[in-house]
């Protein structure tokens, strides 16, 4: 079959279309015939980072691509929730290819009116967005709540997702995206190449921060009384993800000696939010906004795309076309 892998080159590693051995799944897991996979910040990060590669696989060398959607062509011998010709989605190591292997419990059934593009967009982005806004800020109706950084992968989904919850959005995003994250349901639009949303005299319940762009005062001064910050951007819009890390640090320990609560967050995969999430989807409250179409063997220039941090919604891998 045909795979995105990742090669040493004189610039350090790049992704390369190979043909491999069809993966055989583990007990546990389920093989999937993959139609579409979706391109996050990750992708570039692990490209970048052996290290994370080691760290994150708990292998030397995993294949490029996470977010996968696809039909059920086999299933490991302790599988019992999926069997061949299911249509699912959610996680794998490996999901730029033809055919992957994934845990059963990073999977869920795709709703039959939510095409394999869509389901395939949702898992990594989706996910942050619902728990972000769920679990870690308890979002409540009536809030207001800002999402810096609307216009992107999670952002979209995150503007969707706090409407759906009954708050009122304050979306952040560029010229070019206003009308974009207005039509996702903001009841406002903040362009932050004309106001900072730190210095409107605006105070917000809950920020979601996707850019990780301002300081710990700026974010202060921009919290109500009892609100609460939460950054998910930990790798980073800007270069590198160590000076966005340093800064979250650097919140968490200044965060003791205020009331408001600043937090940051790495979402978790688990098959009951990624249901979750197919019933926002198969409802209509939630549409995942694709912004660009990849063939298998443009990845790499599709992660290079979405490596520019201006991607508008998600990045489609259209894994049956090579
Ligand atoms: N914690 C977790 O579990 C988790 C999970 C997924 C992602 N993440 C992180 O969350 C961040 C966002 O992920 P993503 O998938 O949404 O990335 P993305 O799709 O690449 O985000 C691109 C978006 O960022 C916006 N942007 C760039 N500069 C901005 C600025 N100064 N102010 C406001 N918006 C700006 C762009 O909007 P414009 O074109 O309008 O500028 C673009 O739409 C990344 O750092 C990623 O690593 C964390």
């Amino acid at each position: 079959m045909k795979a995105i892998l990742y090669s040493k080159s004189d610039s350090g590693d790049v992704l390369q279309l190979e043909e491999i051995e069809k993966p055989v799944p583990a007990d546990n897991e389920v093989l999937i015939k993959v139609h579409a996979a979706s391109v996050n910040p990750l992708d570039y990060h692990l490209l970048k980072h052996a290290f994370l590669r080691r760290v994150m696989s708990g292998r030397k060398i995993a294949r490029p691509g996470r977010d996968v959607a696809g039909q059920v062509e086999a299933v490991g011998k302790d599988v019992t929730q999926f069997k061949p010709g299911d249509e699912v989605f959610g996680a794998s190591h490996g999901a730029f290819a033809e055919y992957t292997c994934a845990r059963e419990s990073a999977l869920a059934m795709k709703p039959p009116n939510v095409s394999f593009e869509q389901a395939a967009s949702s898992p990594v982005a989706g996910l942050t967005a619902l728990q972000g806004l769920r679990d870690k800020a308890q979002i409540q109706p009536g809030q207001k709540v800002l999402i810096n950084g609307a216009a992107g992968g999670v952002g979209t989904f995150a503007v969707q997702i706090a409407k759906s919850f009954g708050a009122e959005v304050t979306g952040v995003c560029s010229t070019g995206n206003v009308e974009l994250v207005r039509s996702l349901g903001a009841d406002h639009v903040i362009d932050y190449t004309r106001a900072d949303f730190t210095s409107t005299g605006q105070q917000y319940d809950v920020i979601y921060d996707l850019v990780a762009n301002h300081s710990f005062s700026e974010h202060k001064r921009a919290l109500t009384r009892n609100g609460i910050y939460i950054g998910a951007g930990i790798l980073g819009l800007h270069g590198s993800m160590f000076p966005v890390l340093a800064g979250q640090m650097t919140e968490l320990v200044l965060s003791a000696f205020v009331k408001q609560k600043f937090t940051s967050f790495m979402a978790k995969l688990n098959r009951e939010d990624l249901t979750a999430l197919g019933e926002l989807m198969e409802s209509g409250k939630v549409t995942p906004v694709i912004d660009r179409h990849y063939s298998l063997s443009e990845t790499a220039e599709a992660v290079r795309y979405v490596e520019e941090r201006h991607a508008r919604g998600k990045v489609i891998i259209d894994c049956r076309l090579a």
